[in-house]
């Protein structure tokens, strides 16, 4: 083969290459339908979790987006991926990341995925919800009788309040007695003077009975309903009848 006809040979091949390159794809993208564990390949692509936090997992440069589905929703969030530089201009801003449409639909089937598993109730961890300096004073400064005592004293008051602070009821983990002390549940200082007007037609004592035994009829207003639910069963009624006695005596 002669140098020339190599020469034009090779040109050929390199103009044929050259044009089936320029031949744009005509083929649709195939709507697959978006799946979490491709959009799990997305995040960890854009490296997502270099400035994000799934479950607190990751950096702490941008929001944990652990609930962001639940909380922003499908279209919110795929208009926020597409074009990040249009929202909260001014916050510290997400990089525009060039994602695709389809990316992007995979992305939001990995973030819903990820805010409906199990361990996402339970992020982010509920914080340390005491506020307010006062102490824990369970017995009162000059209470004379010992805890011993208390427990099998003859005055319901007493073995109320000894309950409050002791096994089985321990009401003293979630409530405390002053008034600017909330740990997990409301303060307890002052409850006698609302007992009897938080639920219309319920008496102070019928109040704090079913608070104890139905804690979820009644949420207090600001708080969650976490009080366990088996006081019931854990306490026998005469605990209870003293529970409620010494709760009346906190004016
Ligand atoms: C270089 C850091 C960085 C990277 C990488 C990054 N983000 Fe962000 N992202 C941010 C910042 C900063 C914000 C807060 C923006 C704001 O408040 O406007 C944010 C906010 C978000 C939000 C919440 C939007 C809202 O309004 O609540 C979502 C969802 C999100 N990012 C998803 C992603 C996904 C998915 C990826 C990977 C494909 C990613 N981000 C990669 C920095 C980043
Ligand atoms: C695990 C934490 C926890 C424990 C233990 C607990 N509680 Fe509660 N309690 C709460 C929470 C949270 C609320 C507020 C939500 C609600 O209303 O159920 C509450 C509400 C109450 C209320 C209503 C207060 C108001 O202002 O109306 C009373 C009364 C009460 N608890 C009494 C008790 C007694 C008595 C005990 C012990 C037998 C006890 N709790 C043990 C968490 C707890």
């Amino acid at each position: 083969m002669s140098g020339t006809r190599l020469f034009f040979a090779v040109c050929l091949l390199i103009s044929a290459v050259a044009f089936l390159l320029a031949i744009p794809s005509t083929a649709p993208e195939k709507a697959m339908p978006p799946a979490p564990d491709v959009g799990m390949g997305v995040w960890q692509e854009y490296k997502c979790e270099g400035c994000h936090t799934l479950y607190g997992q990751g950096g702490n440069y941008a929001p944990d987006l652990t609930h962001i589905y639940a909380t922003r929703g499908g279209d919110y969030l795929r208009e926020f991926l597409l074009n990040p530089a249009a929202f909260h201009p001014d916050q510290r801003q997400m990089p525009m990341l060039g994602l695709t449409k389809s990316e992007s639909d995979n992305l939001l089937a990995f973030l819903q995925w990820v805010g409906e598993q199990p361990a996402a109730n339970t992020w982010p961890p509920r914080p340390i919800n005491v506020s307010g300096g006062g102490s824990l004073n369970v017995l009162p400064a000059n209470a004379s009788t010992t805890i011993s005592s208390a427990a099998n004293s003859a005055d319901p008051v007493v073995r109320g309040q000894y309950l409050f602070s002791n096994a089985p009821a321990i009401c003293s983990t979630c409530h405390s007695l002053s008034a600017d002390v909330v740990i997990v549940g409301p303060s307890l200082a002052g409850i006698a003077n609302r007992a009897g007007s938080r639920v219309a037609g319920t008496s102070a004592e019928e109040y704090l009975r079913n608070s104890i035994v139905h804690p979820s009829d009644f949420i207090v207003p600001g708080f969650q309903d976490v009080m366990q639910k088996n006081f019931g069963d854990v306490l026998t009624s005469d605990q209870i009848n003293d529970l409620i006695a010494f709760l009346m005596t906190q004016k």
